[in-house]
């Protein structure tokens, strides 16, 4: 059930509106000693922000807390963000371009992005858990609950921690698989699970949202690992050619350009038939945002 294009573009520019102004007014520019400017360097003016949009799709699709959905897109952008500027830091894949922009080691230098990233992580957790009545106490921990276990060892630093053990090394399909499935999939699936979480869902609808989570997180990996092969620096705003220049076992260089498309068309798929599966009453932005995952340019 795609969504028209119609109605996916002004429910995106709505949705993406509300997130860059929380982002605005949450990433605190009262930070001592160049920190807040770091911090905001690295989240604001650029990013697709597909996990706060996942966020949002799911808890609509649910029918739930806006105020909390709100709170948790920002907060998983947050993770993301600090992933990034650690990422391209010298000592893991030593990148000079983010999002169209020196990354923030070299516009501040390496232990203001540390901090940066740091704080930036430390933010997203107050972010999801606000005093007063708007989000109540069980939702605010099974949020940081999902969160932290898609941050932390099992999850994204988990999956960082064997993408660097895996430089120069030619992984099987299965440990790819679950290299990319930990660093990048975890979150995203992570994203749509707090969506869903921002209500009581039924279990079937819990399910199947984790499970378009997992089919798009890994997708979208597939296709990160794709575009750095066929895109170049200008529209992708990061640097083209670094998988191979740093000797990264990715899909392109395990299946080929061809066999790693199909794949992400047939997870694509997957993700498809998990949201027929939810019995959710409507999916279309959901749906969209995994065509979008799959059909991206950057
Ligand atoms: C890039 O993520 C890093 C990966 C997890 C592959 P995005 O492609 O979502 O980066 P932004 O947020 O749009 O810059
Ligand atoms: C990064 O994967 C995943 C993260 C957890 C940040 P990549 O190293 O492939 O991301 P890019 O290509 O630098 O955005
Ligand atoms: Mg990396
Ligand atoms: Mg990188
Ligand atoms: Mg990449």
């Amino acid at each position: 059930m795609p969504a028209a294009p119609a109605a996916f573009e002004p429910w995106c520019a709505a949705h993406l509106a509300r997130v860059e102004s929380a982002l605005g007014e949450w990433i605190a520019p009262q930070a001592p000693a160049g920190l807040g400017q770091a911090m905001r360097y690295a989240v604001l003016d650029g990013g697709k922000r597909l996990r706060p949009l996942l966020v949002l799709a799911a808890c609509e699709s649910v029918g739930g807390n806006a105020d909390a959905a709100l709170r948790a897109a920002c907060a998983v952008e947050l993770i993301h963000a600090y992933s990034l500027v650690h990422d391209d830091m010298p000592c893991m894949d030593n990148d000079v371009l983010r999002r169209g922009k020196p990354t923030v080691h070299v516009q501040f230098g390496q232990a203001p992005a540390l901090l940066a990233g740091d704080a930036l992580q430390a933010l997203a957790f107050e972010l999801l858990t606000p005093e007063g009545p708007s989000v109540p106490a069980s939702m605010q921990a099974q949020l940081c609950r999902l969160l932290a276990s898609a941050a932390g060892y099992r999850g994204m630093a988990g999956g960082q921690a064997i993408d660097l053990a895996s430089v120069g090394q030619a992984l099987s399909e299965a440990q790819l698989r679950q290299m990319h499935q930990l660093k990048t999939g975890a979150l995203l699936q992570a994203s749509v699970e707090m969506g869903a979480a921002c209500a009581s869902a039924s279990p079937l609808a819990t399910e199947s949202l984790a499970q378009y989570g997992a089919a798009l997180g890994l997708a979208f990996q597939v296709v990160d690992d794709i575009l750095d092969v066929t895109a170049d620096s200008a529209t992708l705003g990061k640097t083209a050619g670094k998988d191979a220049q740093n000797d990264k076992p990715t899909y392109v260089s395990l299946l080929g350009l061809a066999r790693s498309r199909a794949y992400a068309t047939d997870l694509l798929a997957q993700a498809l038939a998990a949201l027929q599966r939810s019995s959710l009453a409507d999916t279309r932005a959901l749906a969209a945002l995994a065509k979008m995952v799959v059909e991206r340019q950057n």
